[in-house]
């Protein structure tokens, strides 16, 4: 570039035979506008103007015929779809590889500060001691979708999956409607073996935009009979582990949540998937070693509870490490004599919810529970004989959580304190469950009075290390108002005493990190990316076309309206899929029964 810059526009000398301009050329430069000596210049230009005039013009010509003949890498983005020409140092592995992607839904910056610290206090660690994930950094990741700058997890998904832009609430479709192939079906149909390990509903946005095709993703009825085979390009997935078992039990089973009488775990076990689905099926996969592939794991009737509250129920639920390890190691083992390795997403999808919940002591749990993952991941990585690269990024901020909050109009102090955050055992949400048993059982018929210390000493004392409640605090809880929820209550008490922010119970439009095992593996994403340049890269570092499976896709168009039935109906106009909305007014307009309540993720 500097090359080209100087043979275009070779610059005159000062009269002293420095080539730094002055002041006033220097500004010139800068603006575009002429100095005070060009302008007084003659008319007639002299041999010497000629001679470099012409010489400009061979250079321009040379130049023109340089970049015709040779290609040059530019500095726009470019789709480099199975491309080598912007891959890095290192090179790229041929031959098998694997591809480890994870997602900590809804992580911004400030939940890794967070984490940091707080991890720091408790275990009594040095200032510099930090978190597995800081130690592989290597840039940051613009999140926005088509239609809106704050993206919901399913357009940010897509992004990852399809590599493009689409709409809030789009899985794995674009804008127009129409199906985008998924970097884990083009590996499926590829020889690759593929999984999904998360804890949440594995019907949730971030696994569905892998595996499945919907125009809204709450048809999680519907993503889960994609995901166990019921598919355009029949199974793609050959292991899952997470939540959600309700969207694949038949509607008159206890424990389902699904619309109709479908039977998926009947369909799974017809597709030939192993089926496991609690802690003792977990445990006989021992550890990946005893996995039959494909495998379904359905551990949670929906989420798995938030770390902070797991911990306490090990025997019931495995951890996100735990999954990562076994995920790891049995499609390594299926892989053994193959061709090709495997891809797998895993995610930390609860971090989203800690920041929906406004929940700090939940989520840097959630954190620490995704670091311990990403670190087995790498140890994985370290051991195992197949090249490989683990690429880990958010979806998207979620809360505008703050490291720091004004409590009071008075000047603010210049801290958070981690130790309110120690002192917390469980999370907003697991307390809000146990208020709800007690207010349906034991506090049915009890007065306030009692109500109210049984609060102080079981929910607040015990639950969050809460002493000093104030009789508001407890009111609220007593006789909550309809948009509030005990879990925003409860949350927002240890908030505000950790002198932790938030803005909004919803996601915000920061950038977010990228972390990957190693730069030189990873090289096309150091820097500030795009979130569809992920996308690309994984698809790429894989060899993989999606472009080719959006096309076998597009032939799946059915019915009278020649649309693609099997994505569930687009819901007609009232689905904004395209361009920024406008102000119109909304700071004074709040409908009041409109809660939300973190309805949408
Ligand atoms: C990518 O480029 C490197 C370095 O030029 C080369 O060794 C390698 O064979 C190329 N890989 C592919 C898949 O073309
Ligand atoms: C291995 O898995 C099979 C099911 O695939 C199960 O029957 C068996 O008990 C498991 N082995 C152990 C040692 O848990
Ligand atoms: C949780 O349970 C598993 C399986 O029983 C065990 O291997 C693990 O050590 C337990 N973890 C903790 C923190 O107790
Ligand atoms: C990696 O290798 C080390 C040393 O051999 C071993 O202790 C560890 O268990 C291995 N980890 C995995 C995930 O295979
Ligand atoms: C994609 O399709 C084109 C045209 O059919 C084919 O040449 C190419 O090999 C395919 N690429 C992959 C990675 O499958
Ligand atoms: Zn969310």
């Amino acid at each position: 570039m500097a090359q080209e810059e100087s043979l275009l526009a070779p610059r005159v000398s000062s009269d002293d035979g420095s080539s730094i301009p002055n002041e006033e050329e220097e500004y010139a430069l800068l603006t575009g506008e002429r100095t005070a000596a060009e302008n007084k210049r003659r008319v007639w230009p002299s041999w010497r103007e000629i001679g470099v005039f012409s010489w400009a013009i061979i250079a321009t010509i040379l130049v023109i015929v340089l970049a015709v003949l040779y290609p040059h890498k530019s500095v726009e983005p470019q789709p480099h779809h199975g491309s080598n020409t912007t891959w890095g140092p290192g090179g790229k592995p041929t031959g098998k590889r694997n591809m480890i992607f994870m997602v900590s839904d809804g992580m911004g910056p400030t939940s890794l500060s967070l984490t940091r610290s707080f991890r720091q206090y408790t275990h009594d660690l040095p200032f510099d001691d930090i978190l597995v994930l800081d130690k592989h950094y290597i840039g940051t990741s613009r999140t926005r979708s088509s239609s809106s700058l704050v993206t919901d997890s399913a357009a940010g998904a897509t992004a990852f999956s399809c590599g493009r832009k689409s709409y809030n609430s789009a899985i794995s479709v674009l804008p127009d409607h129409s199906p985008c192939g998924t970097v884990l079906e083009a590996a499926a149909l590829a020889g690759y073996k593929t999984g999904l390990v998360v804890t949440t509903r594995l019907t949730d946005a971030t696994p569905a935009c892998f595996a499945a095709h919907a125009n809204l993703r709450n048809y999680e009825d519907l993503i889960a009979a994609q995901e166990v085979g019921e598919h355009p390009l029949g199974r793609v997935v050959d292991l899952m582990l997470g939540g959600g078992r309700c969207h694949f039990l038949p509607k008159s089973q206890a424990g389902s949540c699904r619309g109709d009488d479908h039977d998926l775990i009947k369909v799974a076990s017809q597709n030939g998937f192993d089926y496991i689905n609690d802690r003792a099926g977990f445990d006989s996969l021992k550890g990946g070693d005893n996995a039959t592939l494909p495998l379904l794991g359905l551990f949670a009737h929906g989420d798995i509870p938030y770390e902070i509250d797991r911990r306490t129920q090990n025997e019931t639920y495995p951890s996100l490490e735990e999954m990562t390890r076994t995920a790891l190691k049995a499609l390594s083992k299926a892989t053994e004599d193959s061709e090709q390795g495997f891809f797998v997403l895993i995610e930390g999808s609860r971090i989203d919810h800690a920041g929906h919940g406004n929940d700090p002591a939940a989520q840097v749990h959630e954190v620490l529970a995704y670091d311990r993952a990403f670190a087995a991941a790498l140890e994985f990585l370290e051991n195992d004989s197949t090249p490989g690269v683990i690429v880990s990024t958010s979806d998207h901020e979620t809360g505008g959580l703050a490291a720091a909050r004004q409590l009071h109009k008075s000047y603010p102090e210049y801290l958070w304190l981690p130790s309110v955050l120690d002192k917390a055992s469980h999370s907003g949400e697991y307390l809000a469950a146990r208020l709800k048993e007690y207010n349906s059982g034991p506090g049915k018929d009890a007065k306030d009075s009692t109500k109210q210390s049984w609060i102080r000493q079981n929910l607040l004392k015990d639950g969050l290390g809460i002493e000093d409640a104030t009789d508001k605090e407890v009111d609220s809880l007593l006789h909550p108002d309809p948009q509030v929820t005990s879990a925003y209550v409860f949350a927002d008490m240890i908030s505000r005493r950790a002198q932790v922010g938030w803005s909004t119970h919803g996601h915000s439009g920061v950038d977010v990190n990228i972390y990957v095992s190693s730069s030189k593996d990873a090289w096309p994403l150091v820097g500030n990316n795009e979130n569809t340049d992920v996308g690309n890269f994984l698809a790429d570092y894989l060899d993989l076309n999606v472009e080719n499976v959006t096309k076998l896709l597009q032939d799946t168009k059915s019915g009278a309206l020649k649309s693609y039935d099997w994505m569930g109906d687009r819901l007609g106009l009232n689905v904004h899929t395209d361009g920024l909305d406008t102000y119109h007014g909304d700071f004074r307009k709040r409908s009041a029964d409109d809660c939300g309540c973190g309805a949408a993720h």
